[in-house]
């Protein structure tokens, strides 16, 4: 009793510690930038717009630390944790259990990482197991976690619909996928590569119980990995297994080391340096500073906070954040009505559709650190570049833009556009390119 209560007590005085450096908000560091901390301040008054926030309990906070432990090297001072201790909220609509603990074990990412990679997790009927996908087939480690591709092709060559994000800071995304509001967990949504057929992935769907057996048997190494972690073994490890170790894998996959992160750090390398039109991109990106025609670019207003997007989940001293964000773009306006393609028309479903159109065309606000090295873009992989993406925004919609006349569901913010001269696209371009 008294030594648990003693180390509840370090554990305080460690937390408290914790809380007292990351609530100064900027770094601390002689060599921040001004406007770097200009910038902080923006970011983090974006946090103010959570739309349910929640004090975690001291025992959800223990888990919290204990699971944060190994990844809270790529934390840096001032930035929130991603949300570990699942399943603990007292908020029912957002709860949801983790299929099995424990998580976020040096070995279990191990595991997680080995299993991101195998391709005898995956299943043809010319093949058999091991049809040559992978997780990291279309989400490559070399290329940020994505593939470069328009759509990515699974086992049986089916194209998906949408383009393939990057997995770094998944963590802190409220909702996986570009459109999918009810996908909280890493583990929920691992499930949908393996398992999914509309289109097929993985090509899994209906071998859930043959696929551990395969697994087993092929590589005896799993068998032991499983074993020690777990304590199961043969019929008793089923595809949970699988998607917990995988999801705490992409747990650990937190980067905020980019160009802009050691900016707003005030750590840049000495061979680095953030220039007056990377500077100048910044401002206008923020609406810190107007436009030569008097215009303010909404870009923050919705690429906000430290994920650059105002869909986020995380921890900042103690407490919990939630907010989820889809909005209307733009794009398309096929029937002059304001339809999106069919089976892409956003995170509402056809009978939300027919009650209420105007939630056409709705995608989650994607983060934008490195965005300079994922293109093509948006949730189809329909645009190409950064240029063309501010250009379409400028004119209130890709769909107005291209004479399809403007969707009426765009989002206000974007649907007034704004007048935006070569210039000042080019310096915007080149801030987008600091967040890599
Ligand atoms: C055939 C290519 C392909 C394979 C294989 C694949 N993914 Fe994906 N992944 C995608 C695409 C495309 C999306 C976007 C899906 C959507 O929005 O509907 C995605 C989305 C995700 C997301 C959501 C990220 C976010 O920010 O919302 C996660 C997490 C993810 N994949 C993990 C995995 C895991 C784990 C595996 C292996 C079990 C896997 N993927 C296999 C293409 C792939
Ligand atoms: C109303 C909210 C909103 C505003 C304002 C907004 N965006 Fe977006 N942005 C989104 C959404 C939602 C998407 C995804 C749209 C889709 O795929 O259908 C997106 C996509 C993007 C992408 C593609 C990212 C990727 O990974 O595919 C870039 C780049 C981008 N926005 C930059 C900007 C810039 C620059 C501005 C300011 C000129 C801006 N956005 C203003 C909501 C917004």
């Amino acid at each position: 009793m008294i030594r648990s209560s003693l180390s509840y007590i370090t554990f305080l005085a460690f937390f408290a510690m914790h809380c007292a450096k990351a609530s100064q908000g900027v770094p601390p560091s002689q060599s921040v930038d001004p406007l770097a901390s200009r910038t902080w301040q923006v970011i983090l008054k974006a946090e103010n717009s959570a739309q349910y926030t929640e004090e975690l309990d001291s025992e959800t906070l223990t888990l919290q630390a204990k699971n944060l432990a190994v990844v809270r090297a790529k934390i840096p001072p001032g930035y929130p944790e991603p949300y570990l201790p699942y399943g603990r909220l007292k908020n029912t609509t957002l709860d949801f259990q983790l299929a099995r603990e424990p998580f976020l074990s040096p070995e279990i990412i191990d595991l997680g990482k080995n299993l991101f990679a195998e391709t005898g997790l995956s299943y043809t009927a010319r093949h058999g197991f091991g049809a040559g996908i992978s997780c990291a087939v279309c989400h490559v480690e070399t290329q940020v976690f994505t593939d470069g591709k328009k759509l990515s092709k699974g086992a049986e060559g089916d194209e998906t619909r949408r383009n393939t994000p990057t997995l770094y800071n998944a963590a802190y995304n409220s909702t996986l996928t570009w459109a999918n509001p009810v996908f909280p967990a890493l583990e929920m949504q691992a499930k949908i590569p393996l398992f999914g057929d509309d289109p097929i992935e993985m090509g899994l769907k209906g071998r859930e119980n043959e696929l551990s057996a395969s697994l087993l048997g092929t590589n005896s190494g799993y068998a032991e990995q499983i074993e020690k972690i777990f304590g199961l073994k043969g019929d008793s490890v089923d595809y949970t297994v699988i998607t917990t170790a995988i999801a705490a894998y992409e747990r650990t996959l937190i980067n905020f080391d980019t160009k802009f992160d050691r900016f707003l750090q005030g750590r840049l390398r000495t061979d680095e340096r953030y220039d007056d039109a990377e500077k100048e991109g910044l401002e206008l990106f923020y609406g810190m500073k107007a436009l030569q025609s008097g215009d303010t670019l909404p870009c923050a207003q919705c690429h906000s906070g430290v994920l650059l997007s105002n869909s986020f989940q995380f921890v900042r001293n103690g407490r919990y954040y939630n907010r989820q964000s889809f909005h209307n773009t733009g794009l398309y306006n096929l029937d002059g009505k304001g339809a999106y393609p069919f089976k892409n028309t956003g995170f509402a479903t056809e009978s939300q559709l027919r009650t209420d159109p105007s939630l056409m065309g709705q995608f989650r606000v994607p983060g934008l650190r490195f965005v300079g090295l994922t293109a093509p873009y948006a949730h189809d992989g329909s645009q190409d570049t950064l240029d063309s993406i501010i250009r379409d925004y400028a004119a209130g919609g890709r769909s107005k833009r291209s004479g399809e006349g403007q969707n009426p569901y765009v989002d206000p913010l974007i649907k007034k556009g704004f007048s935006i001269n070569d210039a000042e696209i080019a310096t915007l371009v080149k801030f987008l390119n600091t967040l890599q």
